[in-house]
């Protein structure tokens, strides 16, 4: 051991923080310093998705401090002098003074712990003179100590790294690594103790980079790079450099040197997909460098490349490979492969959703007792996770609620990470989660999922059913270009259901990955608020509610299904009703048609989806299901009038199923309405007949209140009136102005005319079914206010015949008042 080893180790000893060594430590003997070499670490065993440097790795890397903390990296280049960032010193467009900053060597873990670092003060800071901005380039500077560094704690050369010549060509493709001691992701700082992290990354040439970020990507924007910048990184993103980690080093190792390729300048966000890290180019500024670094101690080395990287060095064709997405892909839709089911004994399954390799996120309310405390309970050995595709359940290594999970609704989240990582393909598959700038654009197509307990057994009574409907809780998944979103999650929520407010992920997001380190954050992916200028309102949307699409009638073709939310329901005994489908797995169906009176056993019934064409020829049907409850709502003393059939699986929206809209009430002034039925209940090709919905006091008149409330009458058209069959009950559906289709009412036992109302029905249809499309209520009801007495004579005699009803009416006027 040499003498200067151990005089450096007694200072250590007397003062084992690192700032009181600064300046006292010997400096090189001008020996050491005429041998100079660089790039050559002594021979040894994050920044965003990296891990600990081992020590000694990188010894040219230097902490750069300003206020008692760490700001900066920088790299030694030679014994005084340290190239980093110009960013770092600029603010406003000035040099921050040179005394405000002090430069920490030597340093592998920066708390404190006495590994042979060394402070030294900054003597002058130089900056190129046209640096204004990062994006604008020219992103360097050289700082020189007040004393020159000590070398390496083996006293052997090998502190600063080498530099490349202007004419040096660093190949992409090439694995370089940076270093530092910035955030390990956005806006998570590097833990105690601080270690100097590493990570790998691949030179990228000009071309691939300026093609990814031609792509517009956090905030819509892309960039225009210039000459003098370089990208590391990978188009999937994930590991990059991140704050804190600006003016360190960007390395590559060519014939047994280190070369320093790059200088850590800036990026949009850490690790983001299709937006690799933005270094300075060293090679093009060798001449500025050369020029400013001077003074009696030796230069940096800048010795030439290598001449087998120099042979290696193929231009290799740069093709434009962008990353998409790995989250958020559902291959069939409706299946979820980010769905999770945590088993926990005891206890019914809590529904979450994979956000990693390793993590779940589900409520914390699945886990924590509210009332005896809210620590996580402890035999997390006998837990199970089931994910989609896998053969085995998953077992459970730690539960982390969120700190505010047992006071706060909006964050009853926890995250559970399993023992083993699971390898991510089609299914399972994590979703996608917003980061906090994310913003869900109006009209965005989301759907729900299940979220938490609460899942009701197959079959219940309705009072029963209604509990456990309030008692669950759904997660909103929103898509963007084909990948989903989790986008928010509902609490509690008691009464009434609808609108329902989400609390929104966005705000999370930071958690997770703080916790996760490496959830799926996405970019957003859609931007398109319509055409500029142009108000949103005037463009008629595509027909849709909180849970997407509804009442989407394809374009008549042959083939096709032209009736998508049209249901036969087969009842046990050869009877086949009509049915409407509401959601993906609900049919709402007329209760006489379905039910026999008196009779308390749940039918066998079967629901068919998806028949094609208009023809009469037997048509294979696309979709069927088996009804495995029969949820009626709670009538006094009458017997209801609609049912919902709860299907043994959903139907997912496609051309040949979709869900209709459902009307809150009323009927809008001019809509087309039409009875849509089967020409006989034989072949059952649909028909439908055009009528008129006669308004309450017309419909009332004409059959002598003997109608129970929410009844709709109806006028065919001219020669339609005999198109379908009432056995099967039709529905009766209106057209809104969009032309979107929404079930307006369902037939009343053995009626033409009369209908069942569903606007009535909404709170227990949409407590039953949390994906009902309700449309919201527009524009002024088309109904005047009802009064009693004003039935005309003529007109309540003619209750027989509603034509002659309303002909009677058009001719007095008067009696409309
Ligand atoms: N400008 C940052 C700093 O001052 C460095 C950002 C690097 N970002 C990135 N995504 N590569 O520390």
């Amino acid at each position: 051991m040499s003498q200067h080893l151990l005089l450096s180790l007694v200072i250590l000893a007397i003062s084992p923080i690192p700032g009181a060594l600064q300046d006292t430590a010997v400096s090189p003997t001008q020996e050491e310093l005429e041998d100079l070499d660089c790039g050559r670490p002594e021979p040894s065993a994050r920044i965003v998705g990296g891990s600990d440097a081992p020590p000694s790795t990188w010894p040219w890397q230097v902490s750069l401090h300003r206020g008692g903390g760490h700001i900066c990296g920088g790299s030694l280049i030679a014994p005084s002098w340290v190239l980093s960032a110009a960013h770092c010193f600029v603010t406003n467009g000035t040099l921050e003074p040179a005394a405000e900053w002090s430069v920490l060597l030597g340093a592998h873990s920066q708390d404190g712990s006495p590994d042979g670092a060394h402070v030294r003060a900054v003597a002058a800071i130089l900056v190129p003179d046209n640096y204004s901005r990062v994006e604008r380039g020219d992103d360097l500077a050289l700082l020189r100590l007040a004393a020159p560094a000590k070398l390496g704690p083996a006293v052997r050369p090998g502190w600063p790294v080498c530099l490349p010549r202007a004419s040096h060509r660093f190949a992409h493709g090439t694995a370089c690594w940076a270093t530092g001691w910035g955030d390990i992701q956005e806006a998570d700082p590097l833990p105690l103790p601080w270690v100097l992290q590493e990570v790998e990354l691949m030179l990228l040439g000009e071309a691939a980079c300026q093609c990814l970020y031609s792509r517009p990507g956090p905030f819509n924007l892309t960039f225009q790079l210039l000459p003098g910048m370089l990208c590391a990184g990978y188009p999937e993103g994930r590991r990059d450099t991140c704050q804190g980690d600006s003016g360190g080093p960007l390395v590559c190792e060519e014939g047994g040197r280190w070369f320093q390729a790059g200088i850590t300048s800036f990026g949009f966000g850490c690790g983001r997909r299709n937006r690799p890290g933005v270094f300075t180019a060293v090679a093009p500024y060798e001449a500025w460098i050369q020029e400013h670094v001077k003074g009696p101690e030796p230069g940096p080395a800048f010795p030439s490349q290598p001449q087998e990287s120099h042979s290696g060095l193929q231009e290799l064709r740069e093709n434009c490979t962008i990353a998409l997405p790995e989250c958020g892909k559902a291959l069939q839709p409706g299946t979820w492969p980010w769905e999770a089911r945590v088993m926990v004994p005891g206890s019914r399954p809590c529904h979450g959703a994979l956000v990693s390799e390793s993590w779940v996120l589900a409520p914390a309310s699945c886990f924590l007792d509210p009332i005896s405390s809210d620590r996580p309970p402890r035999d997390l050995d006998a837990w199970r996770v089931l994910l989609p595709s896998r053969p085995r359940a998953e077992r459970v290594a730690l539960l982390v609620p969120h700190e505010n999970a047992s006071w706060e609704d909006a964050s009853d989240l926890a995250l559970l990470q399993l023992r083993a990582p699971v390898n991510l393909s089609a299914a399972p598959r994590p979703v996608c989660l917003p980061h906090p700038e994310h913003y869900f654009l109006p009209g965005s197509r989301c759907r729900l999922a299940r979220w938490g307990r609460g899942v009701c057994p197959v079959y219940l009574e309705e009072e029963e059913a209604g509990r456990c409907w309030n008692d669950s809780r759904w997660s909103l998944l929103c898509q963007e270009e084909g990948t989903w979103f989790l986008a928010g999650v509902r609490g509690f929520s008691t009464g009434c259901l609808r609108p329902r407010a989400f609390s929104p992920l966005q705000t999370h997001g930071p958690w997770i990955s703080h916790v996760t380190r490496g959830a799926y954050l996405e970019d957003q992916l859609a931007w398109d608020w319509g055409p500029e200028g142009e108000e949103t309102e005037t463009q008629t949307c595509p027909p849709h509610t909180e849970h997407g699409a509804c009442g989407l009638r394809p374009e008549a073709a042959q083939m096709g299904v032209l009736w998508p939310w049209l249901a036969e329901v087969h009842v046990a005994g050869g009877r086949v009703c009509t049915g409407i489908l509401v959601a993906p797995g609900w049919v709402l169906a007329a209760t006489h048609c379905v039910l026999r009176l008196g009779s308390t056993t749940v039918p066998y019934i079967e629901v068919y989806l998806g028949r094609a064409g208009t023809s009469p020829l037997p048509q294979g049907h696309q979709l069927s299901r088996l009804v495995i409850s029969i949820r009626l709502p709670r009538h006094l003393g009458l017997s209801p009038p609609l049912a919902l059939l709860e299907l043994s699986s959903r139907v997912e929206p496609s051309p040949s199923a979709l869900p209709i809209c459902l009307h809150p009430g009323g009927v809008t002034l001019g809509a087309s309405c039409w009875v849509l039925g089967w020409k006989n209940p034989q072949d059952r090709v649909p028909v439908a007949a055009a009528v008129t919905i006669l308004t309450p006091r017309l419909c009332h008149c004409l059959y002598q209140g003997i109608l129970p409330p929410g009844t709709l009458c109806v006028l065919y058209a001219e020669g339609q009136e005999d198109r379908c069959e009432v056995t099967s009950a039709p529905p009766l559906l209106c057209q809104t102005e969009g032309g979107s289709w929404v079930l307006t009412g369902m037939a009343v036992r053995g009626s033409r005319e009369l209908f069942a109302a569903i606007g009535p029905e909404e709170v227990w249809i949409s407590q039953t079914v949390g994906e009902a499309h309700f449309l919201s209520p527009g524009g002024s009801p088309y109904w005047p206010p009802e009064g009693s007495n004003l039935c005309h004579p003529d007109i309540a005699g003619a209750s027989g015949s509603p034509r002659a009803a309303l002909f009677l009416l058009l001719l007095t006027p008067l009696i409309l008042g």
